[in-house]
Formats: structure tokens, C-alpha cells, sequence
């Protein structure tokens, strides 16, 4: 990435450690289903190949498509079986889920705080942001829900790379301390947002997606729709309390900016609150919230 070394140095020291590790793993995967959501040309058979060359991921997208969620009357074994059974839209969504849920296994609860809640919060702020892209703005929302479901991996590399850290922030905000941000930026010079958005670069993710994760914390008037969609789907997923979302303290201003500018009316809200919850629930339900490719 060409702004590398314009970074602060905390940044840069985490980029660094990313080598290797399990964030930078689903890279290929990740940036490969993005790249099928950007084209509307893309085929089954992209998809397909994009799943296959990861063999847990495949693995685990034939259990779940087995599974009694989709209730196949004969077994599936390949993954075009897959995509003509279930569909291409919910296997492409399946497997981006399975494949980002790989960062967020390791659940080592820290007061409200576990990776597993965390993991919740992103899903439920992936189906907010494709959801209000569909039902306002008649759009597909793929790249909404991506962004969704990325928005937090700043956190997730605090949490890897600098742990101690991170003990101390989250035992800082616990209590009525400050908020997540403020405490990450005192502790660190950066908060979880800036961070995210240097990984988003350094795995060439797409620019929007990039800046709207840099920005998911900030103040919407300047922002792009896809960064006030993200910023009113993370104060979506606090509000209904599904999982542990870091916050800046400034959501529930932010949260009637983005309303007023995206122009949502609060019908709208209350059908899309009620589908995610439903949409939760059932995941839940069927171990769609886990990973164990
Ligand atoms: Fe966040
Ligand atoms: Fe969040």
C-alpha cells in the first residue's frame, strides 16, 4: 500500500505482525467472492472455483448445505450441487460468513466481551447494511453486507497482536469508562476503525469498503451512503443488543443523522429490526453463527 509509511507507527507495527496470520489468510477467499460481487457477470462456476480452492471452507459449506436449514431431499457432495440447490446469492453469502467467521474462533471472553459476540454483532450488522440497501434503495447490498461483516477486524487484530493492550482498553471501558474508541486512542494513538480500514488496504479490499471501514466510528455528514449505511447498521446491532459492538459514544447522534440523510422512515426501521432478529435467531439455531472448517 502506497500510504504505508504515512501510518502511525502503532498501525504500521500491526501491519507488520499480519504476515501469515489468520486475518490475512482469508485474503484470497475473501477478496475472491468480492471480486464475484463486483461483477455481474460472474457464473456459477467462478463461484465454485473460488470455494474449492479452500477444502475446510468447501467442507463446510457442503455440511451446511446438507444441514436441516435447506433440507436437501438427496445429499449434496459438490459445490455447483450447492449453488443450483441453495441458490448462488446465499452461497456466495454462506461462504464469505464461514470464511470470515475463521478470525473470530478463538472466544476468550473478557467481561461483555468474547470473539463469539463479537462475530454476532458483524453478522448482524452485515444483514442491517444489506437490508437497508435493499429495502431503501432497491439495490443488491452485497457490498454492504461485506463491509458488514468486516467493519470490526481492527478489533480482532488488537485483540491478536497487541493483547495486552487490548486487556487494558476493554478493562478501561468497562464500568461507565470511556468508550471503545476513546479508550483505544488514548491507549494506542488509533482507534479500531483506523486500523481496520489499514488492514482493508494492505488485502486490497475495494476503496469504498476500505474507507467506509476506517470511517464506521466517524461523523456521517462528509460520508458516503455506504458509510452511513454502516454507521446506522452498527447502531442497529447495539440498540437491539445482538452481540458486543465497540462504540465511540456518539452513536445515538449519529444514528438520527444517518436517518434523516439515508431517509429511512421509522416503519422501515422497525420491519428491518424485526427481519434481522428473525434472521439471527435462526441462525443461531442452526449453528450457522460457527465455524469449524
Ligand atoms: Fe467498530
Ligand atoms: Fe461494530
Amino acid at each position: 500500500m502506497d500510504s504505508e509509511s504515512r501510518l502511525p507507527p502503532g498501525i504500521q507495527n500491526v501491519l507488520d505482525q499480519l504476515e501469515n496470520s489468520d486475518i490475512v489468510s482469508i485474503e484470497g477467499v475473501v477478496t475472491g467472492i468480492i471480486s464475484i460481487i463486483g461483477d455481474p457477470d460472474a457464473t456459477a462456476k467462478d463461484l465454485k472455483e473460488i470455494i474449492e480452492i479452500d477444502p475446510p471452507l468447501t467442507a463446510r459449506v457442503l455440511f451446511l448445505a446438507n444441514s436441516a436449514y435447506y433440507a436437501p431431499k438427496v445429499k449434496i457432495v459438490d459445490i455447483m450441487q450447492a449453488i443450483i440447490f441453495v441458490g448462488f446469492d446465499a452461497i456466495k453469502e454462506l461462504a464469505l460468513n464461514q470464511k470470515v467467521a475463521h478470525i473470530f474462533k478463538e472466544d476468550d471472553a473478557i467481561g461483555a466481551y468474547s470473539m463469539i459476540a463479537l462475530w454476532k454483532h458483524c453478522v448482524a450488522t452485515a444483514l442491517f447494511a444489506k437490508l437497508i440497501y435493499r429495502r431503501e434503495f432497491r439495490e443488491r447490498g452485497d457490498d454492504a453486507y461485506t463491509a458488514g461483516l468486516l467493519h470490526d477486524i481492527g478489533l480482532i487484530a488488537l485483540q491478536q497482536f497487541l493483547p495486552d493492550d487490548f486487556r487494558r482498553i476493554l478493562g478501561a471501558v468497562a464500568d461507565g469508562g470511556p468508550s471503545m474508541t476513546e479508550a483505544e486512542t488514548r491507549h494506542l494513538g488509533f482507534d479500531h476503525a483506523a486500523l481496520g480500514e489499514a488492514i482493508a488496504g494492505f488485502m486490497n479490499f475495494p476503496e469504498a469498503m476500505t474507507k467506509a471501514i476506517g470511517a464506521h466510528h466517524g461523523v456521517p455528514a462528509s460520508a458516503s451512503r455506504l458509510t452511513q449505511t454502516l454507521i446506522l447498521a452498527d447502531c442497529m446491532t447495539r440498540r437491539n443488543n445482538l452481540g458486543y459492538g465497540p462504540c465511540s459514544g456518539e452513536e445515538e447522534k449519529h444514528y438520527a443523522a444517518c436517518i434523516d440523510r439515508l431517509g429511512i422512515h421509522e416503519k422501515a426501521v422497525q420491519l428491518i429490526i424485526a427481519d434481522v432478529n428473525e434472521e439471527i435467531a435462526r441462525m443461531e439455531k442452526r449453528g450457522l453463527l460457527n465455524y469449524e472448517g
